[in-house]
Order: C-alpha cells, then structure tokens, then sequence
C-alpha cells in the first residue's frame, strides 16, 4: 500500500481488515488520541517493523473522562495528525465519530478489576473502565495481529495485557520506551497545558525517579525508603501538587517491600490544571547494569 487511506467509519474499517487478512497481511494497531507528537511517532515506527500494514486510530474518547476533566478542551488536529503519521510510515488511519464507536443504546463495559482500582484508577475513577472498554472496541473494529502501546501509561498496559489474556483476544501486545524532553519531561498531548513556569518545573517527575533508581544502584532495595526519597524532591517543588509517588510490582502493580525483582517507580503531580504522570522500572541492584 503506498499512500495513506483514512477511515471514518467502523464499517469501513471492519471490511478494509477482512480484506487484510484474506490477502495475509499481518495488521499492527496503534491506538491514540491524536495531537501527535514524537512518543506516538516511536510506537508507529516500531511496530512498522512488526506488521505489513500499519493502522493507527486517532479518536479522543469521551468514556475513558471523568465528568470534570478536559474531554472538551483536549486538543484535536487531524491534518496534522495524518502527515504524522504518514511521515512515520503507517497506512491507514481510523478515525471514527464518536456516534459510530458508541451509537445509541450502547451498554456494554469492559473492567479489569484490581489494576483498575488502584494508582491513577483511584484518582480518575472510570478511566482504564473506558480505556479497556475503547481498546476492545478498538480491537473488533481493527482485527489487529498485534498492538503497541507506550511504557508511558504502564498501569494502561498492565490493564491491556491483563484484558487481553483474559479475554483471549489474540493480539500480541508490544511496548516502547518513554520518549522525553530533553529536561526528561515525558512528551504527552497534554503538555500544551503547562505554563512556562510550571513547563520549568515538571522535569521534577523524571528526578524524582532517577533518585530512587540511583540509591537503589547504591544498595537501597527497601521500597517505603525509595519512595520516601521521591516524595522528598517533589515536594521541594511547590508548583507540584503530589498525587502519588510508589514503587509497585510491575506486573500487578501490588505492594513491595523490597526490590528483589524489576519493580514499577510510579509517580503523579498536578501542575496547576495538568496532572502528569511518569514512571521508571527499577532494577534490583545485581542487575542495573544488564
Ligand atoms: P494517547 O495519550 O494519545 O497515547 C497513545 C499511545 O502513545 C499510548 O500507548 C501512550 O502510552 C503512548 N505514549 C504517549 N506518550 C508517550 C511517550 N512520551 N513516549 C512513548 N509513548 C507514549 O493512551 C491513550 O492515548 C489512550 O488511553 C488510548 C490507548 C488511545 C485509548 O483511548
């Protein structure tokens, strides 16, 4: 396929898939809400690598927002959008209305219990109800071998894969590392938000993270201590309104006491109308190097 093909409907979208897959072409998704920037361009790319055909969605979806959050204002620019994406190498982008995802009399939810609940769940409720309820849709419409997803939102994949497996959906999930700002601010749509002055001030997050990951190189496994160390230098930044700073399981995202095998460093701060958020997986000390 050589130029890009948009899709605005799910019909079209469901047919174009048929017609993949009865040509044996091996479909990779990448799931967005537009605005794109060069962390979903990374996911684009990788999954270029894994797939014949390359199907990015652009839809900001409404379930996956609180009643108070920027479903409204959450910036939207398609045209700029599709040259992204067409500049990165992918081939199709969906971008359906929201009436078409979600018409009339739609009832059904998809909710991972426990990694739903806790973390960004607990600040947001409903949110990864939406998101899983959205990437399942995103998955019937799209029939992907495989998806990528940005290490960015771990508690996101955490829920896909949990999702996935569950409900044996057959997509091969993959991951790809943060891409940040060079004061190792994690890229987000999102970060329009920020003034100058908090602009200045979020780099405090990736800090926050490399403390902890640099005393436990330094022999500091015990989890309520490298937490403390996080909340310590956010707290120094009283633009930063702490949500939470925690070294979890990566996989379940439970508790640890210690840092005995890769384990998540999860942090999440407002800064004036934004909440950002970012992680690090932290390595027990026998194998930061490897
Ligand atoms: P969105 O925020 O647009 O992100 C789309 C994908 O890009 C997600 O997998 C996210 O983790 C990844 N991503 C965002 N910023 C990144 C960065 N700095 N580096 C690497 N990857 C990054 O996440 C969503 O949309 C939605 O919840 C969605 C999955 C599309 C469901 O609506």
């Amino acid at each position: 396929m050589s130029a890009l093909h948009v899709i605005r409907t799910v019909a079209e979208m469901q047919a174009a898939s048929d017609d993949m897959r009865r040509a044996g072409r091996r479909i990779g998704l990448v799931p967005t809400m537009g605005y794109l920037h060069e962390g979903h361009q990374s996911l684009i790319r990788r999954i270029r690598r894994d797939a014949d055909r390359v199907v990015v969605s652009v839809f900001v979806n409404p379930t996956q927002f609180g009643p108070s959050e920027d479903l409204a204002s959450y910036p939207r620019d398609l045209s700029r959008d599709i040259a992204l994406i067409a500049e990165s190498g992918g081939d199709i982008v969906f971008a359906p209305e929201a009436e078409d995802v979600y018409p009339d009399g739609f009832s059904t939810s998809v909710s991972v219990k426990g990694l739903s609940g806790v973390l960004d769940g607990a600040s947001r409720p409903g949110h990864f109800d939406g998101v899983a309820t959205v990437v399942a849709k995103l998955f019937a419409c799209v029939r992907p071998h495989s998806a990528v997803f940005g290490q960015k939102d771990a508690q996101q994949v955490a829920v896909i894969r949990r999702m996935t497996a569950d409900l044996n959906m057959g997509v091969e999930i993959l991951v790809c590392p943060t891409v940040r700002e060079a004061d190792g601010l994690a890229k987000s749509s999102r970060n329009i938000y920020l003034t100058p002055d908090e602009r200045s001030e979020s780099g405090v997050l990736f800090q926050a993270l490399q403390a902890a990951e640099n005393h436990l190189r330094a022999g500091e496994a015990d989890a309520g201590d490298l937490e403390a160390i996080m909340v310590e230098k956010i707290r120094c930044h009283p633009v930063a309104e702490l949500d939470y700073a925690v070294v979890r399981d990566a996989e379940t995202l439970g508790e640890v006491k210690e840092v005995r095998h890769p384990a998540l460093a999860a942090v999440a701060a407002r800064f004036g109308k934004s909440r950002l958020i970012d992680n690090l997986v932290l390595f027990p000390a026998d194998r930061a190097d490897s």
